[in-house]
């Protein structure tokens, strides 16, 4: 039986978010270079675009890149850098086939020209496509979006376009770079690995969990179905008592 035909369609997450780990250890266990680990990597990419659509959950964001990840050595940057660039131009057409609206998170001003400009003919061609929004985060640091929020925000209190007492959490939401997103209902990460690694720090404030071993190279679409059937057996209950809820 197929897993997909456990997963109760009304009750989907409506904002699944991945930190897609492991690809250097996937490498490393098949005695090849860690760029072997993400080249396939990007199989499980299409796996779970591919799923989330076909299950019609409206948001899927993926973690590629974070701040932390610029110090990584020179070569590995590249060939990431180089990999995003190809998976790129490969994917748009699956994407505007799927009706899928592809976006970017992060600090994308530091991302080299090429890239930067590969991702803004993607995103600008697929911008009004309905299905699902897949949103990349690229140059992605949790604080470092905080940062700019507090600047955004505090630059309007000075010019007095925002009051200081009229700051509030939809204020905040409006100014982070995933603005137009719901909160994060489901975080995966993969690999074993058991922390955030500066991922949506506000935005999974009531995300449910799941982590699993599978190395991301690994991660298949039933693995996705795997995590959806575990969060729907979760009681979300955001402070309240079970017996309030039911
Ligand atoms: C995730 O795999 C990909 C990125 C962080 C870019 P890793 O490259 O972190 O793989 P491990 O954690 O070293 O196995
Ligand atoms: C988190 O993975 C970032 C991405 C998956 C893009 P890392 O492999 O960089 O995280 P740490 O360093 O193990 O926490
Ligand atoms: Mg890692």
């Amino acid at each position: 039986m197929d897993l997909k035909d456990n997963i109760l369609l009304k009750a989907l997450p409506q904002h699944i978010a991945i930190i897609m780990d492991g690809n250097g250890r996937w490498a490393k266990q098949k005695g090849m270079i860690r760029a072997f680990g993400h080249e396939n990597g990007t199989k499980s990419v299409r796996q779970v675009v591919e799923a989330s659509a076909e299950l019609g959950v409206p948001n899927l964001t993926l973690y590629a890149f974070s701040t932390e990840n610029w110090n990584r050595p020179k070569l590995e940057v590249k060939t990431l850098m180089k990999l995003l660039i190809s998976s790129l131009k490969k994917e748009i057409k699956t994407l505007q086939d799927n009706n899928i609206r592809l976006t970017a998170i992060g600090n994308l001003n530091l991302l080299p020209p090429k890239v930067h400009k590969e991702l803004s003919e993607v995103m600008m061609a697929t911008q009004n496509n309905s299905r699902m929004t897949l949103t990349l985060a690229l140059s992605y640091g949790s604080r470092e979006e905080l940062l700019n929020t507090v600047k955004e925000i505090s630059n309007k209190v000075k010019n007095n376009i925002i009051s200081p007492e009229a700051i509030d959490e939809s204020i905040i939401n409006k100014h982070l770079y995933t603005q137009n997103l719901p909160d994060v209902d489901l975080l995966i990460r993969t690999s074993g690995e058991q922390r955030i690694s500066n991922f949506l720090l506000w935005q999974i404030a009531y995300a449910e969990l799941y982590f699993t071993e599978v190395l991301w190279p690994d991660f298949t679409k039933q693995d996705l179905y795997k995590a959806i059937i575990e969060y729907q057996k979760r009681e979300r209950r955001f402070g309240k008592t079970s017996e309030q809820l039911s």
